[in-house]
């Protein structure tokens, strides 16, 4: 598929999509919300690919949000539906993908900017990176999940007090935080990321899916009503038994030998 406003990079196993509309501060507008939903389709079918990486063209913006100029007439059944739409394309898809996303946040990730990146596994900033859900101040409440997984981030506290300020948080903020797993100085932002994707991608990557779907699930009532993750952790950690991977990786280690995954 040709993509107008993503640019894919494959290298090996791990996948890099980048956002790819800089005049605009890579903001997401519906196209760009389609071809994500897309090119996240694909990575979960490709065997070939390990672990994605997801950044913004340029080093100024990851995403620096909805594209505001898309929704400015919208009423509140069209908010609605750029919110479910968005949700189910894109923003619920990474989070419960079975293949890790990583975020490497290389400049203003505000508003769908911050949910995508939230929405990821994990998120490693650029030291220049700005982060905030500046909705309030447009009348909005986050739309994609991020009242949600915010919260689940940074508690209730914190969650809310970026929320109802808008304000931004600089990277060493958002470390100190959680917000973000690493702050990069310099320009070694996609080198940390790719060292990091490259460890995720050497590992099983059947074990990997389960322990995703495990920590979501203590999280999540739409994949376990009760939220008893620890059930879902027992099941999940019985199913690794019958995979190759299990008979792999432990012949390995008895044997001596690295695994092959
Ligand atoms: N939607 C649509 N366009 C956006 C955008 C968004 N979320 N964020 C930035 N842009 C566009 C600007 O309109 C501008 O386009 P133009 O050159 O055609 O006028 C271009 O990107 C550059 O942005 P600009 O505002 O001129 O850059 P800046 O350095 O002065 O400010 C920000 C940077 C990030 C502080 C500012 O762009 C901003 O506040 N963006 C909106 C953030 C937001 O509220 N996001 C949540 C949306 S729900």
């Amino acid at each position: 598929m040709e993509y107008q406003h993503l640019l894919i990079r494959e290298e090996g196993n791990i996948r890099t999509i980048t956002i790819n509309r800089e005049s605009k501060l890579n903001a997401l507008n519906g196209e760009t919300i389609r071809e994500l939903g897309a090119i996240i389709d694909d990575t979960e079918k490709n065997e070939g690919i390990r672990v994605a990486i997801i950044t913004g063209a340029g080093d100024k913006a990851f995403v620096a949000g909805a594209d505001i100029s898309e929704f400015s007439n919208y009423n509140a059944s069209q908010g609605e539906e750029l919110a479910r739409i968005g949700q189910q394309l894109v923003f619920d898809r990474i989070h419960h993908s079975a293949k890790p996303f990583i975020a490497a946040i290389n400049g203003f990730a505000l508003g769908g900017g911050l949910e995508l990146a939230m929405a990821c596994h994990i998120r490693v900033a650029s030291e220049q990176a700005k982060m905030g859900l500046p909705e309030v101040s447009l009348g909005l409440i986050p739309g994609y999940g991020g009242t949600q997984r915010l919260t689940q981030l940074v508690g209730r506290g914190k969650a809310l007090e970026l929320i109802m300020t808008a304000d931004m948080l600089t990277a060493t903020e958002a470390l100190s935080w959680g917000l973000v797993n690493h702050v990069v100085e310099g320009p070694g932002l996609m080198d940390k990321v790719g060292e990091i994707a490259a460890r995720i991608a050497q590992r099983s990557g059947t074990a990997v899916a389960a322990a995703i779907r495990a920590v979501n699930a203590g999280l999540d009532p739409t994949l376990d009503p009760t939220r008893n993750g620890y059930e879902t952790e027992i099941k999940a950690f019985g199913t690794c038994f019958g995979t190759r991977d299990f008979t792999e990786g432990v012949s390995a280690f008895l044997e001596k030998r690295k695994p092959n995954f």
